[in-house]
């Protein structure tokens, strides 16, 4: 179903929202502007509604959680069924036997799946909990506390998490209160980046680091995909050097390349993988998967775990978790994602605008990147993409450091009607951006 406006956007209710959320949310949480947000209300599918009746097209999948679609059928229904059994329990206590099928699942489903026996998992509550979980693993195994990060790397805003982040923007600001145990390295596009990379690796003093943390494909970065090989070269050197290699899965996980893990387009496989987001589909579970040797390096709990939280292990979140799990497993997924993916960058690719530089992605983790003539990255329009894009019934966001690149990653069951629209206004609306355009409508 294509959206259909009842009212301006953002409509008076969600204004009278926004006004009311100032006066007691604290600043720098959610951006108000004029023309900014809307107040969501329901979702289904691919369709959400606002406060005020208006149907939008997501095309974020609400931050990637919602690959399934907004309110899959199946993710409801266990969330019922277990919230009237029981809503919470004790994780590293008194935990329950879905904690048990979660865990089992991802081990089957990763490294078990990868032929490298046995995986283990430690449960949380948010991406960036996971990557803490997996950056502490990291320091245990090896007992070196340097980290190795990529340049527009994100891991999510805790202060561990933060460690990771090639964001100066979110990073900065906390740099006091963050050890001096990071290093950051160029993400490699191509094969002069990956051989400068080569050259950077081996000049570090490899004794100093216990982790190295990489998106496979960047996301917040910009939907970035590597060089080819990349992943191959972070492989050996980790090997050589007792490095734990750590895979922050937690955007591209669960089909969203179009590959159950992005990671297995290039057939390398982590010590350590961070997964949420799309793990429930809508609940706030993660988890670090990891290696058993590697794991197992954490000592065994006596009573009092070293790293666990309240909701660990939450029993509607893991319920959530096993369907899902048991959706993304099916093998037609991938292959539906990949061949959406394929559509919707064709016809992506197909925008005929000054100011498109390039449109790039794997399965539904497409980017388009904005730069203007003189090739500075163009985040003033992407901004005002995003406003008239809403504006039309289509829910977007940008990526990248200069906030340049308009992400699309819709949830899986995209129709190429839902598409056509979307490209169809988005055609417009940088049309109007250089001058020559009318108004979309
Ligand atoms: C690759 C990656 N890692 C970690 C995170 C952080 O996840 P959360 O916001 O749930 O802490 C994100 C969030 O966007 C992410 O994209």
């Amino acid at each position: 179903m294509l959206p259909k406006l009842v009212t301006a956007v953002p409509g008076p209710r969600s204004l009278e929202l926004a006004e009311r959320l100032g006066e007691y949310e604290s600043h720098n949480v959610t951006y108000t502007a004029s023309d900014w947000p809307i107040f969501w209300e329901r979702a289904s599918g691919t369709n959400v509604w606002d406060a005020d009746g208006n149907r939008y097209l997501d095309l974020t999948s609400a931050f990637g959680v919602a690959g399934l679609g907004h309110g899959a059928v199946s993710l409801t229904e266990v969330m019922r069924d277990q919230s009237e059994k029981l809503i919470h329990a004790m994780g590293d206590v008194h935990p329950t036997e879905l904690k048990v099928e979660v865990c089992r699942l991802l081990s089957e489903l990763s490294y078990e799946r990868w032929g490298l026996g046995r995986g283990k998992t430690v449960l949380s509550n948010s991406g960036s909990e996971a990557v803490e979980t997996a950056l502490k693993t990291a320091l245990i195994a090896t007992g070196r506390p340097g980290v190795i990060c990529f340049e527009n790397g994100y891991h999510g805003l805790g202060y561990g998490a933060l460690l990771g982040s090639g964001f100066d923007k979110f990073r900065v600001p906390f740099d006091s209160q963050l050890a001096e145990v990071r290093v950051e390295l160029g993400y490699p596009c191509d094969e002069v980046d990956l051989a400068r990379l080569r050259v950077d690796l081996d000049g570090l003093d490899a004794a100093h680091f216990g982790a190295l943390l990489v998106e496979p494909i960047q996301g917040r970065g910009g939907k970035v995909v590597p060089a080819g090989g990349f992943l191959q070269v972070l492989r050996d050197w980790c090997d050589e050097h007792g490095v734990v290699l750590i895979f922050d899965e937690i955007y591209s996980g669960f089909n969203r390349t179009g590959r159950l893990f992005a990671c297995e387009w290039d057939g390398v496989y982590p010590d350590l993988i961070c997964l949420g987001k799309a793990l429930s589909g809508g609940y706030p579970i993660s988890a670090c998967v990891g290696r058993s040797e590697v794991m197992d390096k954490w000592p065994v709990s006596t009573g009092e775990a070293l790293h666990t939280s309240t909701y660990l292990g939450n029993p509607v979140g893991c319920a959530m978790a096993v369907a899902a799990l048991g959706i993304h497993r099916e093998s037609s997924l991938a292959a539906d994602v990949l061949k959406q993916g394929e559509e919707l960058m064709a016809m992506l690719s197909d925008v005929d605008s000054p100011l498109v530089y390039e449109v790039r992605g794997r399965g539904l983790m497409i980017g388009m990147e904005l730069r203007h003539v003189d090739s500075s990255p163009a985040g003033d329009v992407a901004g005002r993409v995003l406003s008239r894009m809403l504006a039309e019934g289509v829910i977007m966001l940008a990526d990248g450091r200069d906030g340049n690149i308009l992400a699309f990653t819709p949830p899986f069951y995209f129709k190429l009607g839902e598409m056509a629209y979307v490209v169809d206004c988005l055609r417009k609306v940088l049309l109007d951006e250089v001058g020559g355009g009318v108004t979309a409508s």
